[in-house]
């Protein structure tokens, strides 16, 4: 399949958890607590977008599938969309839009100022993702912005963990699946930075050409 093909579909997929919660909305289907239903899973479905957004370049180095890169802007893009979509949810139901209220609240509650800090960190990736930020900026002042994700993901997870008083399963997978990521990450680094020398230069860690 053609690959803008295969990006409208990533793109409509990704917009199947919105259309849920609308569709939950408007048939009365969202529980006894609406607000805390669209929190979860708004703030969920990010979590789980940010940590798909950093496995595509192990993915791509494991199964030698280079297309797949050009989805990740897409997986980012949508995790912000999310989390944002999370935070005015909390601001406008939680806080009626009562912004002294909310900055109290994250003053006040650590997992709230977890959470935001997390926010802010996506937010200079998400608008520096297009083609011309990455000419404006440079390559490497680019990359070194994007590296954000990773504090990002951290700090997404530690707020989830900080939510949950006591049954602590779920984030416990989302941490095991960062460590993942995380370790696979230093490894990578690690053995790339032993062998460059080896490297023709225009291949990566795994000799795939560039
Ligand atoms: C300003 C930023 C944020 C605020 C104010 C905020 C607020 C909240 C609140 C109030 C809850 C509790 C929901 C409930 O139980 O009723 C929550 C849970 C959660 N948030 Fe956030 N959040 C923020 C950012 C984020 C970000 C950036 C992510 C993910 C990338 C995230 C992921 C989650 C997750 C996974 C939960 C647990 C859902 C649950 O079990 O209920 N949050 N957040």
């Amino acid at each position: 399949m053609n690959v803008k093909w295969i990006k409208f579909l990533v793109f409509l997929i990704c917009l199947l958890p919105l259309l849920r919660l609308v569709l939950l909305g408007l048939f009365d289907g969202l529980g006894p607590n609406p607000v805390s239903h669209l929190i979860h899973s708004t703030g969920v479905w990010s979590l789980v977008l940010l940590l798909v957004t950093l496995s595509i370049t192990p993915l791509r180095r494991l199964f030698e599938v280079s297309q797949i890169l050009r989805l990740r802007r897409m997986f980012g893009q949508y995790a912000f969309f999310y989390g944002l979509l999370h935070f005015l949810i909390y601001a406008w139901f939680d806080q009626y839009f009562e912004w002294q209220g909310i900055w109290r609240d994250i003053m006040s509650r650590p997992f709230i100022l977890v959470g935001f800090i997390s926010l802010f960190f996506l937010v200079p990736m998400s608008v520096t993702s297009t083609n011309r930020w990455v000419r404006r900026l440079g390559v490497r002042w680019w990359r070194r912005i994007h590296w954000l994700i990773y504090p990002s993901a951290f700090l997404a997870v530690l707020h989830f963990w900080l939510e949950v008083k006591r049954d602590i399963r779920e984030p416990l997978i989302y941490a095991i699946l960062l460590g993942i990521l995380f370790l696979y990450r230093i490894g990578y680094a690690f053995l790339c930075g032993r062998t460059k020398p080896l490297l023709n230069s225009n291949q990566d860690c795994a000799g795939v050409q560039r």
